[in-house]
Protein backbone atom coordinates (compact mmCIF):
# COMPACT_ATOMS: atom_id res chain seq x y z
CA UNK A 1 0.00 0.00 0.00
CA UNK A 2 1.19 3.43 -0.85
CA UNK A 3 1.62 5.83 2.25
CA UNK A 4 0.20 9.58 1.03
CA UNK A 5 -0.08 10.56 4.64
CA UNK A 6 1.08 14.05 4.54
CA UNK A 7 2.04 14.14 0.57
CA UNK A 8 0.55 16.53 -1.51
CA UNK A 9 -0.06 15.30 -4.62
CA UNK A 10 0.74 16.73 -8.20
CA UNK A 11 0.05 16.40 -11.27
CA UNK A 12 3.72 15.94 -12.88
CA UNK A 13 4.35 13.29 -10.52
CA UNK A 14 3.49 9.42 -11.47
CA UNK A 15 -0.05 8.70 -9.91
CA UNK A 16 -0.24 4.07 -9.96
CA UNK A 17 1.25 2.05 -6.97
CA UNK A 18 5.16 0.76 -8.45
CA UNK A 19 4.40 -2.56 -9.58
CA UNK A 20 1.17 -1.79 -11.52
CA UNK A 21 2.39 -2.97 -14.81
CA UNK A 22 5.12 -5.53 -13.26
CA UNK A 23 6.00 -8.44 -16.33
CA UNK A 24 3.95 -6.52 -19.13
CA UNK A 25 5.49 -6.23 -22.76
CA UNK A 26 4.55 -2.97 -23.97
CA UNK A 27 5.43 -2.26 -27.72
CA UNK A 28 5.63 1.52 -28.17
CA UNK A 29 5.48 2.88 -31.67
CA UNK A 30 7.45 6.17 -31.75
CA UNK A 31 8.82 5.32 -28.83
CA UNK A 32 12.02 7.40 -29.21
CA UNK A 33 10.60 10.70 -29.00
CA UNK A 34 8.07 13.26 -27.50
CA UNK A 35 5.07 11.81 -26.09
CA UNK A 36 6.05 7.76 -26.42
CA UNK A 37 9.52 8.72 -25.08
CA UNK A 38 7.20 9.50 -21.69
CA UNK A 39 5.03 7.09 -21.76
CA UNK A 40 7.96 4.78 -21.96
CA UNK A 41 9.88 6.17 -19.04
CA UNK A 42 6.77 5.89 -16.45
CA UNK A 43 6.02 2.15 -17.63
CA UNK A 44 9.31 0.99 -17.26
CA UNK A 45 9.23 3.02 -13.31
CA UNK A 46 6.23 0.73 -13.35
CA UNK A 47 7.81 -2.60 -14.36
CA UNK A 48 7.12 -2.47 -17.57
CA UNK A 49 9.56 -4.15 -20.05
CA UNK A 50 9.26 -1.77 -23.52
CA UNK A 51 9.92 -2.09 -26.98
CA UNK A 52 10.44 0.66 -28.29
CA UNK A 53 10.10 1.12 -32.32
CA UNK A 54 10.34 3.81 -35.55
CA UNK A 55 12.02 4.54 -38.56
CA UNK A 56 15.85 5.97 -37.01
CA UNK A 57 17.73 3.15 -35.09
CA UNK A 58 20.23 5.94 -33.87
CA UNK A 59 17.69 7.49 -31.92
CA UNK A 60 15.85 4.69 -30.55
CA UNK A 61 18.97 3.42 -29.20
CA UNK A 62 20.24 6.50 -27.38
CA UNK A 63 16.57 6.75 -25.72
CA UNK A 64 16.54 3.03 -25.21
CA UNK A 65 19.93 3.59 -23.25
CA UNK A 66 19.03 7.02 -21.59
CA UNK A 67 15.32 5.09 -20.20
CA UNK A 68 17.56 1.92 -19.06
CA UNK A 69 19.81 3.71 -17.13
CA UNK A 70 16.91 6.27 -15.45
CA UNK A 71 14.53 3.29 -14.69
CA UNK A 72 16.56 0.45 -14.85
CA UNK A 73 14.35 -1.13 -16.81
CA UNK A 74 14.85 -3.52 -20.12
CA UNK A 75 13.66 -1.68 -23.40
CA UNK A 76 14.46 -3.05 -26.54
CA UNK A 77 15.15 -0.89 -29.68
CA UNK A 78 14.03 -2.22 -33.05
CA UNK A 79 13.91 -0.30 -36.32
CA UNK A 80 10.60 -0.41 -38.13
CA UNK A 81 9.01 1.46 -40.55
CA UNK A 82 4.82 0.85 -39.66
CA UNK A 83 3.85 1.55 -43.08
CA UNK A 84 5.54 -1.66 -44.15
CA UNK A 85 4.02 -4.93 -43.16
CA UNK A 86 7.02 -6.72 -43.28
CA UNK A 87 9.25 -4.23 -41.18
CA UNK A 88 6.05 -5.21 -38.65
CA UNK A 89 5.97 -8.78 -38.73
CA UNK A 90 9.69 -8.62 -38.31
CA UNK A 91 9.37 -6.12 -35.46
CA UNK A 92 6.74 -8.10 -33.61
CA UNK A 93 9.20 -11.49 -33.82
CA UNK A 94 12.20 -9.14 -32.62
CA UNK A 95 9.93 -8.43 -29.58
CA UNK A 96 8.65 -12.18 -28.70
CA UNK A 97 12.38 -13.14 -29.03
CA UNK A 98 13.74 -11.00 -26.55
CA UNK A 99 10.62 -10.45 -23.63
CA UNK A 100 8.58 -13.78 -24.76
CA UNK A 101 5.53 -12.28 -25.52
CA UNK A 102 3.79 -9.31 -25.75
CA UNK A 103 0.50 -8.00 -23.64
CA UNK A 104 0.46 -4.41 -24.66
CA UNK A 105 0.34 -2.06 -27.96
CA UNK A 106 0.66 1.72 -28.19
CA UNK A 107 0.04 2.57 -31.35
CA UNK A 108 1.51 6.31 -31.23
CA UNK A 109 3.87 6.67 -34.38
CA UNK A 110 2.34 9.49 -36.20
CA UNK A 111 3.17 12.05 -39.16
CA UNK A 112 1.75 15.10 -39.31
CA UNK A 113 2.68 19.39 -40.63
CA UNK A 114 0.25 21.86 -41.47
CA UNK A 115 -0.45 22.61 -45.02
CA UNK A 116 -3.43 23.72 -47.00
CA UNK A 117 -4.84 20.81 -48.69
CA UNK A 118 -4.84 22.26 -52.39
CA UNK A 119 -0.98 22.34 -52.33
CA UNK A 120 -0.69 18.55 -51.05
CA UNK A 121 0.55 16.31 -53.91
CA UNK A 122 -1.67 13.30 -53.64
CA UNK A 123 1.92 11.07 -52.23
CA UNK A 124 1.99 13.88 -49.50
CA UNK A 125 -1.83 13.20 -48.30
CA UNK A 126 -0.86 9.23 -48.58
CA UNK A 127 2.16 9.61 -46.74
CA UNK A 128 0.28 11.03 -43.40
CA UNK A 129 -2.28 8.01 -44.17
CA UNK A 130 0.32 5.54 -44.24
CA UNK A 131 1.78 6.36 -41.34
CA UNK A 132 -0.97 7.00 -39.08
CA UNK A 133 -3.48 4.81 -40.97
CA UNK A 134 -1.89 1.91 -42.05
CA UNK A 135 0.69 1.74 -39.77
CA UNK A 136 -2.23 1.33 -37.11
CA UNK A 137 -3.76 -1.18 -39.16
CA UNK A 138 -0.11 -3.14 -39.56
CA UNK A 139 0.52 -3.49 -36.03
CA UNK A 140 -2.82 -3.85 -34.66
CA UNK A 141 -2.88 -6.79 -36.91
CA UNK A 142 0.47 -8.01 -36.75
CA UNK A 143 -0.12 -8.57 -32.40
CA UNK A 144 -3.67 -8.94 -32.96
CA UNK A 145 -3.33 -12.23 -34.79
CA UNK A 146 -0.54 -13.84 -32.76
CA UNK A 147 -2.99 -12.79 -29.59
CA UNK A 148 -6.04 -14.50 -30.97
CA UNK A 149 -3.88 -17.33 -32.22
CA UNK A 150 -1.83 -18.03 -28.91
CA UNK A 151 -4.87 -17.58 -27.19
CA UNK A 152 -3.21 -14.46 -25.18
CA UNK A 153 -5.08 -11.91 -23.92
CA UNK A 154 -4.26 -8.06 -25.36
CA UNK A 155 -4.60 -4.54 -24.56
CA UNK A 156 -4.43 -2.10 -27.44
CA UNK A 157 -4.33 1.86 -26.78
CA UNK A 158 -4.15 4.47 -29.66
CA UNK A 159 -3.49 7.86 -29.92
CA UNK A 160 -5.46 9.92 -31.54
CA UNK A 161 -6.33 13.80 -31.19
CA UNK A 162 -9.56 15.23 -30.60
CA UNK A 163 -10.03 16.78 -34.70
CA UNK A 164 -10.44 12.77 -34.65
CA UNK A 165 -14.24 13.67 -34.54
CA UNK A 166 -14.22 17.39 -35.18
CA UNK A 167 -11.98 17.53 -38.02
CA UNK A 168 -9.62 20.36 -38.70
CA UNK A 169 -8.72 22.47 -41.85
CA UNK A 170 -4.87 22.31 -42.91
CA UNK A 171 -4.47 19.02 -41.22
CA UNK A 172 -6.31 17.14 -43.23
CA UNK A 173 -4.32 14.09 -43.92
CA UNK A 174 -3.78 13.79 -40.42
CA UNK A 175 -7.35 14.61 -39.27
CA UNK A 176 -8.89 11.72 -41.60
CA UNK A 177 -6.71 9.19 -40.65
CA UNK A 178 -6.67 9.17 -36.96
CA UNK A 179 -10.64 9.76 -37.28
CA UNK A 180 -9.70 6.14 -39.11
CA UNK A 181 -8.04 4.92 -36.02
CA UNK A 182 -10.79 6.04 -33.51
CA UNK A 183 -13.05 4.00 -35.56
CA UNK A 184 -10.73 1.17 -35.47
CA UNK A 185 -10.44 1.24 -31.66
CA UNK A 186 -14.41 1.12 -31.47
CA UNK A 187 -15.17 -1.08 -34.28
CA UNK A 188 -12.63 -3.72 -32.72
CA UNK A 189 -13.44 -2.95 -28.84
CA UNK A 190 -16.59 -4.61 -29.73
CA UNK A 191 -15.20 -7.39 -32.15
CA UNK A 192 -12.33 -8.81 -30.33
CA UNK A 193 -13.39 -8.44 -26.55
CA UNK A 194 -14.08 -12.22 -26.87
CA UNK A 195 -10.61 -12.88 -27.68
CA UNK A 196 -9.82 -10.78 -24.05
CA UNK A 197 -8.50 -7.95 -26.24
CA UNK A 198 -9.18 -4.46 -25.39
CA UNK A 199 -9.17 -1.55 -27.28
CA UNK A 200 -8.94 2.05 -26.12
CA UNK A 201 -7.56 5.88 -27.42
CA UNK A 202 -6.62 8.90 -25.58
CA UNK A 203 -7.14 12.22 -27.43
CA UNK A 204 -4.50 14.86 -25.96
CA UNK A 205 -4.39 18.59 -26.48
CA UNK A 206 -1.53 20.44 -27.20
CA UNK A 207 1.29 18.91 -25.24
CA UNK A 208 4.10 20.71 -26.55
CA UNK A 209 7.09 18.01 -28.18
CA UNK A 210 10.01 18.84 -30.83
CA UNK A 211 8.33 16.57 -33.49
CA UNK A 212 4.93 18.61 -33.16
CA UNK A 213 5.70 21.97 -32.82
CA UNK A 214 8.90 21.88 -35.60
CA UNK A 215 5.56 20.86 -37.91
CA UNK A 216 2.71 22.48 -36.74
CA UNK A 217 4.24 25.51 -35.07
CA UNK A 218 7.41 26.52 -37.24
CA UNK A 219 8.84 29.81 -37.23
CA UNK A 220 7.08 32.61 -34.55
CA UNK A 221 3.71 30.64 -34.95
CA UNK A 222 3.85 29.48 -31.41
CA UNK A 223 4.14 32.84 -30.45
CA UNK A 224 1.48 33.93 -33.17
CA UNK A 225 -0.73 31.49 -32.15
CA UNK A 226 -0.01 30.57 -28.05
CA UNK A 227 -1.48 27.38 -27.45
CA UNK A 228 -2.38 28.38 -24.06
CA UNK A 229 -4.75 30.71 -25.37
CA UNK A 230 -7.13 27.76 -26.36
CA UNK A 231 -7.12 26.17 -23.32
CA UNK A 232 -9.90 27.44 -20.70
CA UNK A 233 -7.23 25.93 -17.90
CA UNK A 234 -4.95 28.62 -19.59
CA UNK A 235 -1.99 25.58 -19.95
CA UNK A 236 -0.58 22.89 -22.19
CA UNK A 237 -0.66 19.24 -21.41
CA UNK A 238 2.57 17.90 -19.44
CA UNK A 239 3.84 15.08 -20.33
CA UNK A 240 3.54 12.88 -16.81
CA UNK A 241 -0.09 13.87 -17.15
CA UNK A 242 -0.28 11.38 -20.42
CA UNK A 243 2.26 9.13 -19.15
CA UNK A 244 -0.68 8.41 -16.00
CA UNK A 245 -3.74 8.45 -18.06
CA UNK A 246 -1.85 6.30 -20.57
CA UNK A 247 -0.22 3.51 -17.60
CA UNK A 248 -3.90 3.29 -16.14
CA UNK A 249 -5.18 2.12 -19.37
CA UNK A 250 -2.70 -0.57 -20.25
CA UNK A 251 -3.07 -1.77 -16.60
CA UNK A 252 -4.86 -4.05 -14.96
CA UNK A 253 -7.16 -1.49 -13.10
CA UNK A 254 -8.69 -0.23 -16.39
CA UNK A 255 -9.76 -3.54 -17.06
CA UNK A 256 -13.47 -3.00 -17.96
CA UNK A 257 -12.68 -0.23 -19.90
CA UNK A 258 -12.80 -1.13 -23.33
CA UNK A 259 -13.73 1.17 -27.35
CA UNK A 260 -13.31 4.36 -24.81
CA UNK A 261 -11.27 7.54 -26.15
CA UNK A 262 -10.49 9.58 -23.18
CA UNK A 263 -9.57 13.55 -23.67
CA UNK A 264 -7.01 15.22 -22.06
CA UNK A 265 -7.08 18.90 -23.19
CA UNK A 266 -7.74 21.33 -20.68
CA UNK A 267 -10.93 21.88 -21.98
CA UNK A 268 -9.82 22.67 -25.53
CA UNK A 269 -11.92 21.61 -28.38
CA UNK A 270 -15.14 22.45 -26.19
CA UNK A 271 -13.69 25.83 -25.91
CA UNK A 272 -14.13 25.99 -29.84
CA UNK A 273 -17.46 23.70 -29.57
CA UNK A 274 -20.01 25.55 -27.66
CA UNK A 275 -21.92 28.08 -29.43
CA UNK A 276 -21.65 31.07 -27.18
CA UNK A 277 -18.46 30.04 -25.34
CA UNK A 278 -17.32 33.44 -27.29
CA UNK A 279 -19.15 35.35 -24.07
CA UNK A 280 -16.15 34.29 -21.98
CA UNK A 281 -14.90 37.80 -23.40
CA UNK A 282 -17.33 39.80 -22.06
CA UNK A 283 -16.37 41.85 -18.54
CA UNK A 284 -17.97 40.21 -15.31
CA UNK A 285 -19.14 43.87 -14.68
CA UNK A 286 -21.43 43.52 -17.56
CA UNK A 287 -23.57 41.18 -16.56
CA UNK A 288 -25.38 43.31 -14.68
CA UNK A 289 -26.34 45.53 -17.66
CA UNK A 290 -27.32 42.28 -19.25
CA UNK A 291 -29.18 40.81 -16.96
CA UNK A 292 -31.39 44.03 -16.80
CA UNK A 293 -31.83 44.04 -20.31
CA UNK A 294 -32.79 40.48 -20.48
CA UNK A 295 -35.38 41.03 -17.52
CA UNK A 296 -36.92 44.01 -19.33
CA UNK A 297 -37.84 42.03 -22.83
CA UNK A 298 -39.09 38.97 -20.55
CA UNK A 299 -41.88 41.60 -18.24
CA UNK A 300 -43.34 42.92 -21.61
C1 LIG B 1 3.56 20.23 -48.19
C2 LIG B 1 4.92 18.44 -47.62
C3 LIG B 1 5.33 19.10 -46.43
C4 LIG B 1 4.77 20.40 -46.18
C5 LIG B 1 6.33 17.17 -46.52
N1 LIG B 1 5.59 17.27 -47.63
N2 LIG B 1 6.19 18.29 -45.76
N3 LIG B 1 4.06 18.99 -48.50
N4 LIG B 1 3.91 20.91 -47.08
N5 LIG B 1 5.10 21.09 -45.08
C6 LIG B 1 5.47 16.29 -48.71
C7 LIG B 1 6.83 16.00 -49.36
O1 LIG B 1 7.15 17.00 -50.34
C8 LIG B 1 6.54 14.65 -50.00
O2 LIG B 1 5.76 14.85 -51.15
C9 LIG B 1 5.63 13.97 -48.99
O3 LIG B 1 5.05 15.03 -48.19
C10 LIG B 1 6.37 13.03 -48.05
O4 LIG B 1 7.44 13.77 -47.45
P1 LIG B 1 8.85 13.09 -47.13
O5 LIG B 1 9.67 14.07 -46.39
O6 LIG B 1 9.42 12.47 -48.36
O7 LIG B 1 8.33 11.86 -46.22
P2 LIG B 1 8.93 11.14 -44.98
O8 LIG B 1 10.43 11.25 -44.98
O9 LIG B 1 8.31 9.80 -44.98
O10 LIG B 1 8.41 12.00 -43.72
C11 LIG B 1 7.08 11.94 -43.29
C12 LIG B 1 6.60 13.31 -42.78
C13 LIG B 1 7.57 13.94 -41.76
C14 LIG B 1 5.22 13.08 -42.17
C15 LIG B 1 6.47 14.27 -43.97
O11 LIG B 1 7.07 15.17 -41.28
C16 LIG B 1 7.85 13.01 -40.59
O12 LIG B 1 8.77 12.21 -40.64
N6 LIG B 1 7.06 13.10 -39.50
C17 LIG B 1 7.16 12.22 -38.32
C18 LIG B 1 6.95 12.93 -37.02
C19 LIG B 1 5.76 13.85 -36.94
O13 LIG B 1 5.19 14.26 -37.96
N7 LIG B 1 5.42 14.20 -35.71
C20 LIG B 1 4.31 15.11 -35.41
C21 LIG B 1 3.13 14.38 -34.93
S1 LIG B 1 2.05 15.55 -34.22
P3 LIG B 1 5.97 14.03 -52.52
O14 LIG B 1 5.12 14.73 -53.51
O15 LIG B 1 7.43 14.06 -52.82
O16 LIG B 1 5.48 12.65 -52.21
C22 LIG B 1 0.46 15.07 -34.35
C23 LIG B 1 -0.49 15.74 -33.35
C24 LIG B 1 -1.33 16.80 -33.80
O17 LIG B 1 0.13 14.22 -35.09
C25 LIG B 1 -2.16 17.50 -32.73
C26 LIG B 1 -1.50 18.64 -32.04
C27 LIG B 1 -2.37 19.39 -31.08
P1 LIG C 1 6.87 12.93 -32.29
O1 LIG C 1 7.90 12.99 -31.23
O2 LIG C 1 7.20 13.45 -33.64
O3 LIG C 1 6.39 11.42 -32.38
C1 LIG C 1 6.08 10.74 -33.54
C2 LIG C 1 6.89 9.46 -33.57
O4 LIG C 1 6.43 8.64 -34.64
C3 LIG C 1 8.38 9.67 -33.75
O5 LIG C 1 9.08 9.01 -32.73
C4 LIG C 1 8.69 9.07 -35.11
O6 LIG C 1 9.96 8.46 -35.10
C5 LIG C 1 7.58 8.04 -35.23
N1 LIG C 1 7.27 7.72 -36.63
C6 LIG C 1 6.95 8.58 -37.62
N2 LIG C 1 6.78 7.92 -38.76
C7 LIG C 1 6.99 6.61 -38.50
C8 LIG C 1 6.95 5.44 -39.30
N3 LIG C 1 6.67 5.47 -40.59
N4 LIG C 1 7.21 4.25 -38.67
C9 LIG C 1 7.51 4.20 -37.36
N5 LIG C 1 7.56 5.27 -36.56
C10 LIG C 1 7.31 6.47 -37.14
O7 LIG C 1 5.52 13.69 -31.85
P2 LIG C 1 4.58 13.57 -30.56
O8 LIG C 1 4.04 14.91 -30.32
O9 LIG C 1 5.30 12.87 -29.47
O10 LIG C 1 3.38 12.64 -31.08
C11 LIG C 1 3.10 11.38 -30.50
C12 LIG C 1 1.65 11.02 -30.73
O11 LIG C 1 0.80 11.94 -30.04
C13 LIG C 1 1.19 11.04 -32.18
O12 LIG C 1 0.28 10.00 -32.41
C14 LIG C 1 0.49 12.36 -32.28
O13 LIG C 1 -0.47 12.38 -33.33
C15 LIG C 1 -0.18 12.42 -30.92
N6 LIG C 1 -0.60 13.74 -30.50
C16 LIG C 1 0.33 14.66 -30.10
C17 LIG C 1 -0.10 15.89 -29.65
C18 LIG C 1 0.87 16.92 -29.16
O14 LIG C 1 0.43 18.02 -28.78
N7 LIG C 1 2.16 16.65 -29.10
C19 LIG C 1 -1.47 16.20 -29.63
C20 LIG C 1 -2.39 15.24 -30.05
C21 LIG C 1 -1.93 14.01 -30.47
P3 LIG C 1 10.93 8.35 -36.41
O15 LIG C 1 10.94 9.70 -37.04
O16 LIG C 1 12.22 7.90 -35.83
O17 LIG C 1 10.34 7.29 -37.29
Amino acid sequence: MLNFKNKKMKYTEGMLREDALKGKVIVVTGGGSGLGKAMTRYFLQLGAKVVITSRNLEKLQNTASELEKETGGEVLAVACDVRNWDEVEVMKQAALEAFGTIDVLLNNAAGNFIAPTERLTHTAFDSILDIVLKGTKNCTLSIGKYWIEHKKPGTVLNIVTTYSWTGSAYVVPSACAKAGVLAMTRSLAVEWAKYGIRFNAIAPGPFPTKGAWERLLPGDLAEQFDMKKKVPLRRVGEHQELANLAAYLVSDYSAYMNGEVVTIDGGEWLQGAGEFNMLEAIPQEMWDTLEKMIKAKKSK
